[in-house]
């Protein structure tokens, strides 16, 4: 008796459990179709383009060939690459980047992406979360890039205990940055408790050579990680908790948490626009399509801009919604000029003109 009660109070539990998660992470909805612009899909991007990070000039770097455990991918065997577009282009011509000696290409796993330029000599250094293959660990790769030879030079790669589940990256100097950890178990098998038992264990860590810390956690899976125009401030998603959190930046790289925005789907990799300071995020409106890929009902897009979001009246816009009959699982949305570049995990690219 005593074991059928214990047994009803866990089963009870892990359903309540169940049920608040699959509420949260809107793991179900059905997306209605919006999509106000002028758009077209870039040709020779069908493999993903997880991550792009936009230079003020107008050149970009998309990380494309994502592999990841249990989540699909339209080019297992190749490994990923770092394209390179110019948004001046009216169409898109991505080129691969050639990588230099010091990194293996044929096991190369890009993730997430960042950008830290010196402004004193106007070197661009390109900061990479690798995940090799087929181990799967999570290193940062540090190259700088040679835009005349169209060549990353490879400078350095971190490892380190506390960066053991690396999503996305924000450099903020030639060697440091801050990370988010979208897992706190190593194990596969273990990972996947995070989510039903709605366990808020996972973190943002700072990295510089003599100084490594984790500098906030309480997220249920951290993600996307940018930073404000002005540098004062962090911005990090919050993937299955749907917010995009604020954190003041202090002069000895702590965090302090702000607030945190609900945005009601499950946002990627968050972009800051250089002039409004508007943040963009691509989204997954049904996250559970994503992690259970089926051709006749794929996952869908869902493009996010938070307009004013260190006033108290900020404002969550749907930009772009589809339901993955033009592009799936949207990770990315980078504005430059009039126009917006959307990425995708593992599926096409979509360049759209923004009115
Ligand atoms: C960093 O600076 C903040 C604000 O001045 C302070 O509250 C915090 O204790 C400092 N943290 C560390 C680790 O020194
Ligand atoms: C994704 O996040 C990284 C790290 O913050 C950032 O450097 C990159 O620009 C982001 N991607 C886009 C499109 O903004
Ligand atoms: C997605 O939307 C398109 C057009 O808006 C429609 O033709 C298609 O049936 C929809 N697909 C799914 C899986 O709902």
């Amino acid at each position: 008796m005593l074991t059928l009660t214990f047994l009803g109070v866990v089963l009870g539990f892990f359903g309540e459990r169940v049920l608040q998660y699959t509420h949260r992470t809107g793991l179900f909805k059905e997306v209605e179709p919006f999509n106000p612009h002028n758009c077209h899909l870039v040709k020779g991007i069908d493999g993903g383009s997880e991550d792009i990070h936009v230079l003020p000039n107008g050149l970009a770097f998309i990380s494309s060939g994502l592999k990841y455990p249990k989540i699909k991918s339209f080019a297992p065997d190749r490994p990923g690459e770092i394209l390179l577009v110019d948004l001046n282009d009216d169409v898109l011509h991505p080129e691969p980047l050639q990588l230099s000696e010091g990194i293996d290409a044929s096991s190369f796993n890009p993730h997430g992406l960042s950008v830290y330029i010196d402004e004193s000599d106007g070197t661009v250094y390109l900061f990479v979360v690798n995940h090799p293959m087929p181990d799967f660990k999570s290193f940062i790769e540090i190259f700088k890039f040679d835009e005349k030879q169209k060549t990353l030079l490879h400078l350095k790669t971190i490892k380190h205990p506390l960066l053991k589940s690396v999503n996305d990256i924000v450099a903020v100097g030639p060697e440091s940055f801050y990370a988010t950890n979208d897992h706190y178990f190593d194990s596969a098998s273990l990972r996947p408790l995070e989510g039903y038992l709605g366990l808020k264990w996972t973190n943002v860590v700072y990295y510089s050579p003599r100084d490594v810390r984790e500098v906030t956690s309480g997220l249920y899976s951290a993600n996307g990680i940018a930073i404000s125009n002005d540098k004062k401030f962090i911005y990090a998603v919050d993937l299955t908790g749907h917010t995009i959190n604020v954190y003041e930046k202090h002069a000895n790289w702590s965090l302090t948490f702000i607030k945190a925005v609900d945005v009601d789907t499950s946002a990627d990799n968050l972009s800051v626009d250089p002039v409004t300071g508007d943040i963009w995020t691509g989204a997954h409106p049904n996250l559970y399509k994503i992690f259970n890929y089926k051709d006749e009902d794929p996952p869908g897009s869902e493009v996010i801009r938070v307009q004013d979001i260190h006033t108290d009246h900020w404002i969550v816009h749907r930009v772009y919604v589809n339901n993955g009959s033009v592009i799936q699982g949207s990770s990315v949305a980078s504005p430059y000029k009039k126009k917006l570049i959307i990425g995708t995990v593992f599926h096409k690219t979509l360049y759209c003109q923004l009115d």
